[in-house]
């Protein structure tokens, strides 16, 4: 049997405009212009041409599927009907031979219940409760300077038929959740039956690009998430206007495009305020990522208050990066580190950290999910111990934010630390959230401009937070990227990414058990979207070049976090990570490979 394979059509792309009645429109409005002047060669339409970079599935108008999904991909000349195309890796799955999986789990009735705000489009759904963020100066798109503009609008409702008129501003948040009435809903089995808004992991599919990719023949399948994640057209979109129309460095006074630069990055650092549940968007200040955040609190809040003897409290679960800058931190000041230990399923022993406290704890430094593991630590059980002993407590976020709802002010976190490109954002750029009475006794760990109210040669005289804490001409685009990150992650849900993903791994954990000589890394109850493991007899390099093989993306080895790993005895895992846009025919495919290199060699 074939495989189609997309086709681009130009004839089909050029189908949703009549680009002659248009250049006749055009024509027709400049004789109307006030001065009654024709331009001085009549508009013509042009040859169509087909561009490799004319597709942009996110900008053009949407048709409707059967389903009621908008089809980008249909819109951008691609078909409609091609799985392929279309990142739906159904077709090719019904080729494979069958695997018996075990039953899927029962609806877990427990969860947390759905958020109500699925059809509010662009704002954001979560104000946090005591928020003080100014609501964002949302930038759009500006007139390239044709005169008469409103005219033209007039002049264009007239022609064309309103259901055809392009909606690049009406958010299609509502498709996202399939209506059962219509025939042809396509779901994800795990959400029949389910209470909440159906969430259609398909049309949630058609938003990244990247997983129509083939890798070795095969449909990439993206099980690395824990490393990074896929970006949504949005994102991409974002990024790309703000340099088509936007880019500027941020001294606003300026000149306009400083302006719209700085509306835009200060647009991003109030989106994340709201995200993560901030009290001021001055509590938000940009860094390159997760791993700068932490370095940022050890040597700004960490070299002012820590001294010899003080002691610094992690967990066993940590990845490097909140493992090392204590340590650099510890060594130079005489003080201690200190390791909470966790169980023979990784999950954080609390007696034993109560063991830990005592007067001379200065800081607790705690991942929410482990890299390695999965594991859900009781952060907020963390936070309360830690605080009863007058210490401060760190959230390392970079793993839990894309899973589950965080709230900063719930979890009375001091500092709370994440990487945009882990949330579906651009890499380069990341988050420390911090109090804002602790940011405002910090001193600063870079210096430069953009962060200083006054230099003379004796003396500096520095900004308040954020800009304190942001010397140098800091990532705008990307900081603008991740709010769109944000704005997408809202108008899915993240309530919605969670139970998804909750049942998406519950289904991969059986899958995975039934493979013979397999063992789970990290069995914890509460997990979020990691599987580590070991397979017997084979190296996790062989295992990870076997899942490569048929496109299967994974990450083989120490994830950063050896101190874990070794507390398992092992010294590397094979670690499938998962997104809300993976598929259950996906976890086959990794379930079914794995299991034909297990028997391999029996
Ligand atoms: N911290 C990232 C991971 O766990 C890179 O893979």
């Amino acid at each position: 049997m074939s495989i189609p394979t997309p086709t681009s059509d130009p004839a089909a792309s050029a189908a949703s405009f009549d680009v002659a009645a248009l250049a006749a429109l055009a024509n027709d409005f400049f004789v109307q212009l006030p001065n009654g002047q024709a331009p001085a060669a009549p508009i013509q339409a042009p040859e169509p041409v087909l561009a490799l970079g004319n597709r942009a599935p996110s900008l053009a108008p949407a048709a409707q599927t059967q389903t009621g999904v908008p089809d980008k991909a249909d819109s951008a000349g691609l078909g409609r009907g091609n799985g392929f195309a279309q990142g739906v890796p159904e077709a090719y799955a019904a080729l494979l031979p069958q695997v018996d999986l075990p039953a899927p789990p029962a609806q877990a009735a427990s969860l947390p219940s759905g958020s109500p705000y699925y059809f509010l489009g662009e704002s954001s759904a979560y104000p946090s409760s005591g928020v003080n963020v100014p609501s964002e100066d949302r930038v759009t798109a500006r007139s390239f300077g044709l005169p008469g503009e409103d005219d033209l609008r007039v002049l264009l409702a007239g022609s064309v038929p309103r259901e055809q008129a392009p909606q690049a501003e009406k958010k299609d948040t509502w498709f996202y959740f399939s209506d059962l009435s219509r025939p042809d809903s396509s779901l994800q089995p795990s959400m029949q039956g389910s209470a909440h808004p159906l969430f259609d992991v398909n049309a949630v599919r058609r938003d990244f690009p990247i997983l129509q990719e083939r890798v070795n023949g095969k449909p990439l399948v993206w099980f690395d998430n824990a490393a990074t994640t896929h970006k949504p057209q949005a994102v991409i979109d974002r990024l790309a206007y703000f340099y088509a129309h936007e880019n500027s460095n941020i001294h606003r006074a300026a000149h306009e495009l400083a302006a719209r630069a700085t509306d835009a990055y200060e647009g991003a650092r109030n989106k994340v305020a709201r995200f993560i549940g901030a009290s001021f968007a001055e509590e938000i200040i940009f860094v390159r990522g997760a791993t700068e955040a932490i370095n940022l609190v050890a040597k700004t809040w960490g070299a002012q208050n820590i001294g010899a003897g003080d002691e610094i409290v992690v967990s066993n679960l940590e990845h490097h990066a909140n493992i090392v800058p204590w340590q650099q931190l510890a060594v130079e000041k005489g003080a201690k580190l200190r390791v909470i230990p966790v169980d023979d399923r990784g999950q954080i022993l609390l007696d034993e950290y109560r063991k830990l406290l005592n007067d001379k704890t200065k800081i607790v430094a705690i991942t929410q999910v482990s890299n390695a593991l999965g594991t859900v630590t009781p952060v907020k059980e963390i936070v309360a111990l830690a605080h009863s002993v007058g210490a401060k407590v760190l959230v390392d976020g970079a793993q839990s934010v894309s899973h589950m709802r965080v709230n900063v002010q719930a979890l009375d976190a001091d500092f709370f630390v994440f990487s945009g490109h882990k949330i579906f954002g651009p890499t380069g750029i990341g988050v420390v959230y911090g109090r804002r009475t602790i940011l405002e006794s910090m001193p600063p760990w870079q210096g430069g401009g953009n962060m200083i109210a006054d230099v003379t040669f004796e003396r500096t005289v520095y900004q308040a937070p954020p800009n304190r804490f942001e010397a140098g001409t800091g990532n705008i685009a990307d900081a603008v990227g991740l709010g769109a990150a944000l704005d997408y992650v809202d108008r899915i849900g993240i309530e919605n990414i969670g139970r998804y993903e909750h049942d998406l791994l519950a289904y991969a954990t059986q899958g995975l058990l039934t493979i013979p000589g397999i063992r789970l890394i990290g069995t914890a109850p509460d997990k979020a979207s990691v599987i580590s493991f070991v397979l017997k007899g084979f190296t996790t390099e062989e295992v990870g070049k076997a899942l490569n093989r048929e496109g299967i993306a994974v990450r083989t080895g120490h994830h950063c976090a050896q101190p874990i790993l070794r507390r398992f005895g092992v010294e590397q895992t094979v670690r499938p990570s998962l997104a809300f846009y993976n598929t259950r025919e996906e976890v086959d495919r990794l379930v079914r490979t794995s299991y034909q290199l297990a028997t391999s060699r029996r």
